[in-house]
């Protein structure tokens, strides 16, 4: 038996700093289900493949070993053995993994990852479809929002401080381009499931949208 918290929403709603800060104060496994998709985003720019060409993207799926593993300096993403943690927040990858992420095949291939990263354990699992399709018997499902503006806003500082040079209206542009690409997928869209918890971050503080994601969670489990 395991205990699944979904939690859902678009770029830079917050969900990766939330879902840590949970993760460890209620002991629940964090997985960021972006970041699978952003490996695969990143093994297409190292191998030089054009982002039209789906049929070469699809090709490198059995070539493609992606491991989470909690290491003395904190989560780190593993791709074909190597610490990839930094590089798939690159401004590269970014800008195409929505795209990646719309290909169907990829999808089949990194939900199936996912689902068994979190099978017979107590996870939080974010995303963008988690709870509609991953895991739509989730335990716990919530939809976290935020204005574009805000969430640019957000990036902006991370990235100053992850030293990743993007100017704000850059950012603004890319979280739109991504939000529009994210609702309207094939498969997997970005949508609110019917029964998730509607949280509206735009005004609260990381502290304030924690208390109430644990709030929610303790009164299901
Ligand atoms: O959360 P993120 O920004 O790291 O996600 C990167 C991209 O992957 C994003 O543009 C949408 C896609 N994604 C997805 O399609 N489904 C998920 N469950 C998670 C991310």
């Amino acid at each position: 038996m395991s205990f699944v918290v979904a939690i859902d929403g678009p770029a830079g709603s917050g969900k990766g700093t939330i879902t840590e800060l949970v993760g460890k104060e209620l002991d629940l496994i964090n997985i960021d289900t972006g970041a699978t998709y952003r490996c695969v985003a990143l093994e297409t720019l190292n191998r030089n493949i054009s982002i039209e060409d789906k049929e070469s993207i699809i090709s490198i799926l059995d070539e493609i070993d992606i491991e989470f593993k909690n290491t003395s300096e904190g989560k780190k993403v593993f791709l074909n053995g190597n610490d990839v943690t930094a590089k798939i927040r690159s401004k590269e990858v970014s800008q195409i993994v929505s795209q990646v992420s719309s290909i169907k095949e990829v999808r089949f291939k990194m939900v199936d990852l996912q689902r068994r990263l979190a099978e017979g354990k107590n996870v939080i699992m974010e995303g963008r479809d988690i709870g509609t399709y991953v895991f739509p018997n989730a335990n716990v499902k919530i939809y976290l929002d935020a204005t574009a503006e805000e969430r640019a806003n957000r990036r902006f500082k991370q990235n100053k401080e992850a030293g990743i040079e993007m100017s704000y209206e850059e950012i603004l542009q890319n979280i739109k381009m991504r939000d529009k690409n994210d609702m309207e997928k094939e498969i997997g869209a970005l949508k609110q499931a019917e029964d998730a918890i509607y949280l509206d971050s735009t005004f609260l503080t990381i502290e304030q949208v924690k208390d109430k994601i644990i709030e929610i969670i303790k009164d299901n489990m």
